[in-house]
């Protein structure tokens, strides 16, 4: 059979690279679809985890995955065994930037690598990893078909952006997908294979390079946005205009207008980082992508203004910030996920130790907070308090960094939506004797001891 009429039958056989964020729900939902799918990870413990249907992963239940890896309909990886059997291998590893904010692509290069050792006739191969227009092409073609394979005609390459948008409620399979080939025959497989498990139907385009730049293009109109409100809250703190109800106000016009939130600073693995993979792919054409630029800026000034506010806050109540007990309340990069990367909490933090403040955390999604103080050295490690409203009593100020709704505590739940502890922001406000909210939380005005921004 050959690869259209597996797809077609779903007798394709599927491996995908890297089981996080992206991997796991990606092997859940394909497997769902009816194909059989191997996923892989370097992670033992990952693979373990998947294999004995335990999700590590707050968007993929374990009653989901164990569906899935009950009749083996996916099994997990430490190694590329399954490479050799796949008809189709997905790509989904982490693509970051290194210290000097470069793009790290070494792990799609070690993966391509690895594909090329066993590389057949009849493969797919599509990258879905976010990175700049040009990867797919200058970086893995050349290492697959180093073994005298031909693209477009012995084996498939495209690209085709994953969209995961952690703690959305949106289901899988009703995002669009985008999808280029580097030649039309990967774009026509590609797309068939991707049209078998997502409902809300795929756009094919002309190259990589154009699926490439579409995903950074949504990556880099969040982060332009975001910074521009962000700049526009720091002004706003100066006159003393509450941006929260301007943006309330700008969203009743019903067209020409998206409202985006301030933050204490964007973070995740997508939007502070994407962009630069574009900006650093630009100088290589003599071009400054001077928006990115400039909205990284005001992005990285973020977590030093909510540093001084703070500092004015307590100021105003005749406390200084050495000596004072602060709780940071949230260090996920947004609400309801358990994904710290990128967090406003690992510049705040320190900084407040390092003035002298006395800090605790609580977060029921990161029990653990690994904070490096500059870059070499143990990272110090902080633990999440145990939510009790009680002991809001015993800090000087709490700064909401990140407002949850609520958890769940699965260990007395029967069902999944029994025992959701909801936060209730009026009684943090009310218990609380200073409260910076970052992410206007407490949404009642009627409070004197909290400021918003
Ligand atoms: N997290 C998101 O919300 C999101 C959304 C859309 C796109 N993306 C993009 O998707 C890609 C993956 O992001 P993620 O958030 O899933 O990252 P992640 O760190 O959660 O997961 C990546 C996984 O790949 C594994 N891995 C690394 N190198 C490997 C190798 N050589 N072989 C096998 N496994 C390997 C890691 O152990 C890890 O489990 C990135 O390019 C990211 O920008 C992420």
């Amino acid at each position: 059979m050959d690869l259209s009429s597996l797809i077609k039958n779903k007798k394709a056989k599927v491996a995908v690279i890297g089981l996080g964020y992206v991997g796991l729900p990606t092997a859940v939902e394909i497997a769902k679809a009816g194909f059989k799918v191997s996923g892989i990870d370097i992670k033992k413990q990952r693979v373990d985890s998947v294999n004995k249907g335990n999700s590590y992963i707050l968007d993929v239940s374990s009653k989901e995955l164990k569906e899935v890896t009950r009749d083996k309909r996916l099994v997990a990886f430490d190694n590329y065994q399954p490479l050799k059997k796949a008809d189709i291998i997905l790509i989904c590893v982490p693509t970051p930037l290194d210290k000097n904010k470069v793009p790290d692509v070494s792990y799609i290069v070690s993966t391509a690598e690895k594909i090329a050792e066993s590389l057949r006739k009849g493969q797919l191969v599509v990258l879905e990893s976010s990175t700049y227009p040009g990867t797919t092409r200058e970086i893995i073609l050349p290492r697959l078909e180093k073994n005298k394979l031909k693209v477009g005609r012995d084996f498939f390459l495209a690209f085709s952006p994953e969209r995961i948008d952690p703690g959305n409620k949106i289901k899988f399979k009703d995002v669009p997908r985008v999808v280029g080939g580097i030649t039309r025959k990967c774009t026509q497989l590609a797309t068939e294979f991707y049209k078998c498990f997502l409902s809300a139907g795929v756009a094919p385009l002309s190259s990589t390079e154009a699926a490439e730049m579409t995903k950074i293009l949504e990556n880099t109109f969040r982060l332009v946005n975001i910074s521009m409100i962000n700049e526009l809250a720091l002004f706003c703190g100066k006159m003393g205009i509450d941006i929260w109800e301007v943006i309330e106000a700008a969203k009743t016009k019903p067209y020409g207008f998206m409202p985006f939130y301030p933050s204490p600073k964007i973070g995740g693995h997508c939007i502070p980082l994407d962009p630069f993979y574009l900006s650093y792919k630009a100088k290589e054409y003599n071009f400054w992508t001077r928006f990115i630029e400039l909205a990284g800026e005001i992005n990285e000034q973020m977590p030093h203004y909510v540093i001084t506010r703070i500092i004015s806050v307590l100021n105003r109540n005749k406390k200084s910030l050495k000596g004072s007990r602060i709780l940071v309340w949230g260090v996920a990069y947004k609400k309801d996920i358990a994904d710290s990367r990128e967090s406003a909490a690992f510049d705040i933090v320190p900084d407040l130790l390092k003035r002298g403040a006395e800090v605790d955390y609580f977060d029921p999604f990161i029990p653990k907070l690994e904070l490096r103080n500059g870059r070499i050295g143990k990272p110090q490690v902080l633990k999440s308090i145990e939510y009790n409203p009680a002991c809001l009593k015993n800090y000087d100020l709490v700064l909401i960094l990140t407002d949850h709704s609520g958890f769940h505590c699965p260990s007395k739940a029967k069902s999944e939506k029994e025992n959701t502890v909801l936060f209730d922001y009026d009684e943090l406000a009310k218990k609380s004797k200073l409260v910076v909210d970052t992410r206007n939380a407490v949404k009642s005005r009627k409070y004197k001891n909290v400021s918003w921004f």
